[in-house]
C-alpha cells in the first residue's frame, strides 16, 4: 500500500494482514489492517506501526522510504497499546535507530519491559501531558485503559483534531488506500461496519464498560478525525464511529437488534430437522435471523451475530449426558464477551437420556449471563410433527419476546 495523507503533516501507512488466526484465535476472513501514522512537526513521531506477522517492518522501512523519511530522524515512538499486533517492529527498528524515545503509559512499558526486556528511553505519560513537537504541533494523551488492554491510550493531535485511537473504534477488513470515510461509498462503508462489529464482538466487547468510559473521555476531545489503529479512518463524519461504538457497547446488556441467531449442532440430523422447521417459521414471522452450525462456522462469526442479537436459539442434542460440546464451547466464549440478558429458547434431541439443559444452566449461571429462557423442547429421536409444532409455537414465542424488549 501507498502512503496517504491524513491531514497537514499526517500521513497514514499502513499493512494488510490477510491469512492469519488474529490473537491466535480469530478468523479474518475478510483480513485486518494494521495503520500506523507518521506526525511531523519540528520533530517526527510515528504512532503505532506496521510489520508482517512476523516482526520484521521491511514494509515500514520501504514505506518511510518513499516519504524520504530517514528512520534515524524519528524521534518518538508513541506506543499506543503494547499487544504485539501494534508493537512488534519496535525490536527491529532498534538495530536501525537507537536514539528515539518511547512514549508511553506506565502500564505499557512494563509491558515493553516484560515482552522485549526494552527499558531505555521511555516518557511515561499520563491523561492530559503533552508533548510538544514543535512548528505548532502539540501532542496530547488520554488513557482509555481495557480497551482492550490496561496499557492503552489515545494520542490527540491538537494542531488538526486527529484522534489516534489505536484499537478503540477500530474495524476489521482490509484496505485500500481510499480508506477515508469521505472516499468510500456507502455500499463499502456499510462492509466496515460490519467488518466493525466483528471486530467489537471479538476483541473489545467483554470491556464494554471501559469502552464507554473512553468514549466520555475521548468526546471531550475537540475530534475532527479519528485514526484507528484498525480499519477505516473517519474524516468526514467521526461521529459515526464513536456513535456506532456506543451502540456495540450497549448491546452487551442488551438489548441489541431485532435479530434472533440460531446456534445448532447435529450428530445424525434429527436436531438439523428441528432447525430447519423452525427457519421456515422465524422467516414467515418476517424477523432477521443468523443461523450458525457449530463446529463448522468459527466463533468469530458466531460472535458478531449474536452481539448483534436479542434473542438466540440453541439447538444441540445430548451428548454423553452433557451438551453437544461443540455449542458447548461456543457458549462459554459468549458468556466469557459478556453477551448479557438475552431471551433465548433451546430444543434438541437425545438418545436414552437427557442432560444437555443441565450443563447449559450452569454455564449461564456460573458466566452470569442473565439469559431469560423459553420452556425448552426436548425430543427422543427425531421430532414428531405435534413436536415439531410446540418448537414452531415457542420460536414465535420468542419473536414476540424481543420485539417486545427491542420496542419497549
Ligand atoms: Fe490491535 Fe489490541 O491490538
Amino acid at each position: 500500500m501507498n502512503i496517504t495523507t491524513v491531514a497537514e503533516g499526517i500521513y497514514q501507512l499502513s499493512v494488510n494482514v490477510e491469512n492469519i488466526l488474529f490473537e491466535g484465535l480469530w478468523e479474518i476472513p475478510n483480513g485486518v489492517s494494521l495503520n500506523s501514522y507518521i506526525i511531523k512537526g519540528e520533530k517526527t513521531a510515528i504512532v503505532d506501526g506496521v510489520c508482517g506477522w512476523d516482526g520484521v517492518p521491511e514494509s515500514l522501512f520501504a514505506l518511510l522510504d518513499k516519504m524520504d523519511i530517514n528512520p534515524e530522524s524519528i524521534e518518538y515512538l508513541i506506543v499506543n497499546h503494547m499487544e504485539p499486533d501494534h508493537s512488534g517492529w519496535i525490536e527491529n527498528f532498534k538495530k536501525i535507530n537507537s536514539n528515539f524515545k518511547v512514549v508511553s503509559t506506565a502500564k505499557a512499558a512494563e509491558l515493553l519491559d516484560g515482552f522485549y526486556g526494552h527499558t531505555d528511553n521511555i516518557i511515561m505519560v499520563k491523561d492530559d501531558d503533552t508533548l510538544d513537537l514543535g512548528n505548532g504541533r502539540v501532542l496530547t494523551f488520554k488513557e482509555i485503559p481495557n480497551v482492550h488492554w490496561p496499557d492503552t491510550m489515545a494520542t490527540f493531535d491538537t494542531l488538526t483534531g486527529t484522534l489516534f485511537s489505536c484499537d478503540a473504534f477500530g474495524a476489521f477488513g482490509s484496505v485500500t488506500d481510499g480508506n477515508y470515510d469521505d472516499l468510500l461509498k456507502e455500499e463499502e462503508i456499510d462492509f466496515y461496519e460490519n467488518e466493525a462489529v466483528r471486530y467489537y464482538s471479538n476483541i473489545v466487547g467483554a470491556f464494554s464498560l471501559q469502552v464507554k468510559k473512553a468514549i466520555e473521555k475521548c468526546s471531550q476531545l475537540p475530534i475532527k478525525i479519528i485514526a484507528p489503529g484498525h480499519g477505516i479512518v473517519w474524516r468526514k463524519n467521526p461521529n459515526k464511529i464513536l456513535e456506532d461504538y456506543e451502540r456495540y457497547a450497549s448491546y452487551s446488556k442488551g438489548p441489541a437488534k431485532e435479530e434472533i441467531t440460531i446456534i445448532w449442532g447435529s450428530m445424525y440430523g434429527m436436531t438439523e430437522k428441528a432447525v430447519r422447521y423452525v427457519e421456515k417459521v422465524l422467516k414467515e414471522e418476517g424477523i432477521k435471523v443468523n443461523v450458525h452450525q457449530v463446529p463448522e462456522d468459527s466463533w468469530g462469526t458466531v460472535l458478531a451475530s449474536v452481539w448483534n442479537s436479542t434473542g438466540i436459539i440453541l439447538a444441540m442434542p445430548t451428548y454423553e449426558y452433557k451438551m453437544f460440546p461443540p455449542v458447548a464451547a461456543v457458549l462459554e466464549e459468549i458468556g466469557k464477551k459478556k453477551v448479557l440478558n438475552r431471551k433465548v429458547f433451546r430444543f434438541g434431541s437425545y438418545g436414552w437420556s437427557g442432560g444437555a439443559q443441565k450443563e447449559l444452566d450452569e454455564i449461564v449461571t456460573r458466566l452470569r449471563m442473565n439469559w431469560e429462557f423459553l420452556e425448552p423442547v426436548e425430543f427422543k429421536g427425531s421430532a414428531s410433527e405435534e413436536e415439531l409444532e410446540l418448537i414452531g409455537e415457542r420460536a414465535k414465542d420468542l419473536v414476540k419476546e424481543v420485539r417486545n424488549a427491542v420496542n419497549k
